[in-house]
C-alpha cells in the first residue's frame, strides 16, 4: 500500500521573508500579464504557487460545468487530467468555496487515492485554496502539495499567501477561459458552415483546407499583417456558404449551366454576404467579404457588382486566385481536374483580366509553396 511508502526526500528549504516572496510576485506578474494561452497560463500559476508555498507541487484546477468535472494540466507536457468536481480535496474546496489544510493526506478521508495510484507519487501534506472569477463563483482550485521544509506541512502564512495568488490568478484566468471559449466557438461554428457548404456539393474537406491555406500564404507575401492573414484563413472556408441555398439540380448537374441556371448560381455570393454583414465580429465582417467578392475581376467583368482594381477587396483579390486554382485543380460534378501546366497558363493569361496583376506575380514567385499545400492536402477519393 502507498500508505506504508516512505515519502519523497526533499531537498529541505527555510521559508521565504517578505523580500523574497515579493520577488517572486513580481517575477510572475510579468509573465501572466503576457500570457494569453489558457494551458500555459495554468503552468505558469502552478509555478507561481509551488515557489511561493515552496510545495514539491502545484496545480491549478479548473471547473467544467458542463461534464462536472475539475481539469488541469499534467506538470510536463499537454495532458489534461480530469477528475469528478466532488472527488477528493481539490473537489472539496472547490464545492465548498473553503480553503483547506491537510497534514496527512492518508489519514482524511476525504483523499481520493487514485492519483497517487496512478503516478506513483506519494501525497502527504496539502493545501487547496478555491478562486472566483469577478462575480464571485468559484471557478477553480490551487492544490499545492508536500511542503517542502522541515515541518513538512503548510501554515497559516502559507494559506494567506497563497490565497493572494488565487484572488489575483482568478481574474486573469477568467478573461483566459472567456478569450479561449471564444475562439473555440468560433472555430466550431466555421468548421460546421464549412461542412455545411461541402456535404452539399460533395466536395471534400480537404478543399476547404487547401482554400484556406493558398489564401494565408497570399496574403503574408502580399504583406499583410499576421492577424489579417490568420483572419482571412479562417473566414476563407465560407466563401461558398451561399450554396447551401443553391438548388441541388443545379449545383450538382453534371454538365454546364444554362444562362438562367448561372443566373440562380451567381446568387451564392450575395446570400452568404447577407448571412454575415449584420454582423460586428472580425471574423464574419472578413467572412462577409469573401463571400460577397470572391467572383469579383480585376477588370470589371466579375459579380455580383462588377468591381474593378482595388475597389475589390485585398481579401476578395486573394480569395479568388485561391479558389479558382483549386477549382481548377479538383474533380467537379461538370468538369474533370486539369494538369498544373494547363492551370499555369490559364493563371498567367488572366493576369489584369480576372486576377489582380501583383498578386499573380506573387503566386508565380512563390509557386513552390503552392503546389506543395496541393501536394499536402491532396484529395484521396
Ligand atoms: P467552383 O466549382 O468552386 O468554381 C469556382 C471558380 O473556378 C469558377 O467560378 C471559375 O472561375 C473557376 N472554374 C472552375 N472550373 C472552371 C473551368 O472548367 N474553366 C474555367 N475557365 N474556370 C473554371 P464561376 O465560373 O463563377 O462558378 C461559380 C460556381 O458555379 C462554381 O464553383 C460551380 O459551383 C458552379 N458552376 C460553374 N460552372 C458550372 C458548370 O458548368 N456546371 C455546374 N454544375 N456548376 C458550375
Ligand atoms: C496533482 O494532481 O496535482 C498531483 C497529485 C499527486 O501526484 O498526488
Ligand atoms: C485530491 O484528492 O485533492 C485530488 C488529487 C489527489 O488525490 O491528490
Ligand atoms: C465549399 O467551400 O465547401 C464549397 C466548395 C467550393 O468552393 O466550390
Ligand atoms: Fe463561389
Ligand atoms: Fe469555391
Amino acid at each position: 500500500m502507498f500508505k506504508n511508502e516512505p515519502i519523497p526526500t526533499f531537498h529541505l528549504q527555510n521559508e521565504l521573508q517578505s523580500e523574497e516572496l515579493l520577488a517572486v510576485i513580481f517575477e510572475y506578474m510579468g509573465k501572466i500579464t503576457a500570457e494569453t494561452d489558457l494551458d500555459k497560463l495554468l503552468k505558469i500559476l502552478a509555478d507561481l504557487g509551488k515557489s511561493l508555498v515552496l510545495a514539491d507541487r502545484c496545480a491549478v484546477w479548473l471547473h467544467n460545468s458542463e461534464t462536472h468535472q475539475l481539469w488541469t494540466i499534467v506538470a510536463h507536457g499537454i495532458e489534461r487530467v480530469m477528475i469528478p468536481d466532488k472527488s477528493g480535496f481539490i473537489g472539496h474546496s472547490f464545492s465548498t468555496g473553503e480553503s483547506i489544510i491537510v497534514e496527512d493526506a492518508y489519514e482524511d478521508a476525504r483523499f481520493n487515492e487514485a492519483i497517487d495510484r496512478s503516478t506513483g507519487y506519494r501525497t502527504k501534506s496539502v493545501l487547496c485554496i478555491p478562486f472566483r472569477n469577478s462575480d464571485g463563483v468559484v471557478i477553480g482550485a490551487f492544490q499545492a502539495i508536500n511542503k517542502m521544509t522541515v515541518s513538512e506541512i503548510f501554515t497559516q502564512r502559507d494559506m494567506e499567501i497563497l490565497t493572494l495568488a488565487a484572488s489575483y490568478s482568478g481574474k486573469s484566468l477568467e478573461s483566459s477561459i472567456l478569450r479561449n471559449e471564444l475562439i473555440e466557438t468560433q472555430r466550431e461554428m466555421i468548421e460546421t458552415m464549412g461542412e455545411i457548404g461541402e456535404s452539399r456539393s460533395q466536395e471534400t474537406g480537404n478543399h476547404v483546407k487547401r482554400v484556406a491555406r493558398y489564401s494565408f500564404e497570399l496574403a503574408k507575401l502580399a504583406g499583410l499583417s499576421d492577424s489579417e492573414a490568420s483572419l482571412l484563413k479562417l473566414a476563407s472556408p465560407m466563401h461558398d456558404i451561399g450554396k447551401v441555398a443553391i438548388p441541388d439540380t443545379i449545383l450538382l448537374k453534371p454538365g454546364p449551366l444554362t444562362k438562367d441556371e448561372f443566373e440562380l448560381m451567381k446568387t451564392h455570393t450575395t446570400i452568404g454576404f447577407n448571412v454575415f454583414r449584420h454582423s460586428n465580429r472580425p471574423l464574419l465582417r472578413t467572412a462577409a467579404i469573401i463571400s460577397h467578392e470572391h467572383h469579383e475581376k480585376w477588370d470589371g467583368t466579375g459579380y455580383p457588382n462588377g468591381l474593378k482594381e482595388n475597389e475589390i477587396h485585398i481579401f476578395g483579390r486573394i480569395t479568388a486566385i485561391a479558389d479558382v486554382f483549386d477549382a481548377l485543380s479538383s474533380d467537379r460534378v461538370y468538369k474533370k481536374a486539369w494538369s498544373i501546366e494547363a492551370i499555369m497558363i490559364y493563371l498567367l493569361e488572366q493576369r489584369g483580366k480576372h486576377f489582380d496583376p501583383s498578386l499573380i506575380d506573387l503566386f508565380f514567385e512563390n509557386i513552390d509553396t503552392f503546389i506543395n499545400i496541393r501536394h499536402k492536402y491532396g484529395e484521396r477519393r
